[in-house]
């Protein structure tokens, strides 16, 4: 898909019918947050970094709380959500001015554990 201004509106349709579109809310969640254009740093990484904008912090947050409502393509959706709700605690205290909300938000977004149990091959 490529990008453009219409993304962002895309990706708000696609949540609101989103049991219509399952697995599209994630893949473009990753797309969009956990993958940037060549030279930039992705929003995962700049709200890693306790560089995000108050705004980057809650588009995150909504990307993360619409995955949690999907199904994963793979593995158990009891996990997933736990997975999920972990990263959306952390944004939440990072919100909230809370310092150690950056430490934990690199703990539960992290790539490779989320990706072993529930990224397709
Ligand atoms: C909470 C779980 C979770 C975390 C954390 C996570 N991912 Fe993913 N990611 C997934 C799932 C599930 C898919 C498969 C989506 C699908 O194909 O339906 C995926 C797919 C992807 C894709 C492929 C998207 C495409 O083009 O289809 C990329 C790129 C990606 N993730 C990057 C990352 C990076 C980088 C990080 C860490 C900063 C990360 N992800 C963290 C769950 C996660």
């Amino acid at each position: 898909m490529k990008k453009s201004p219409l993304h962002l509106l895309l990706v708000l349709v696609v949540i609101c019918t989103s049991s219509v579109f399952a697995s599209e809310v994630i893949e473009d969640a990753m797309k969009k947050y956990h993958k940037a254009p060549k030279g930039q740093d992705p929003v995962c990484k700049i709200v890693a970094n306790g560089k995000a904008s108050t705004e980057q912090i809650a588009e995150l947050l909504t990307a993360y709380q619409a995955m949690c409502k999907e199904a994963p393509p793979r593995g158990e959706k009891a996990d997933w959500v736990k997975k999920c709700q972990a990263v959306i605690a952390s944004l939440k205290k990072i919100q909230g001015g809370d310092a150690a909300g950056a430490e934990e938000f690199k703990k539960a977004s992290n790539c490779k554990a989320c990706h072993s149990e529930h990224k397709p091959e």
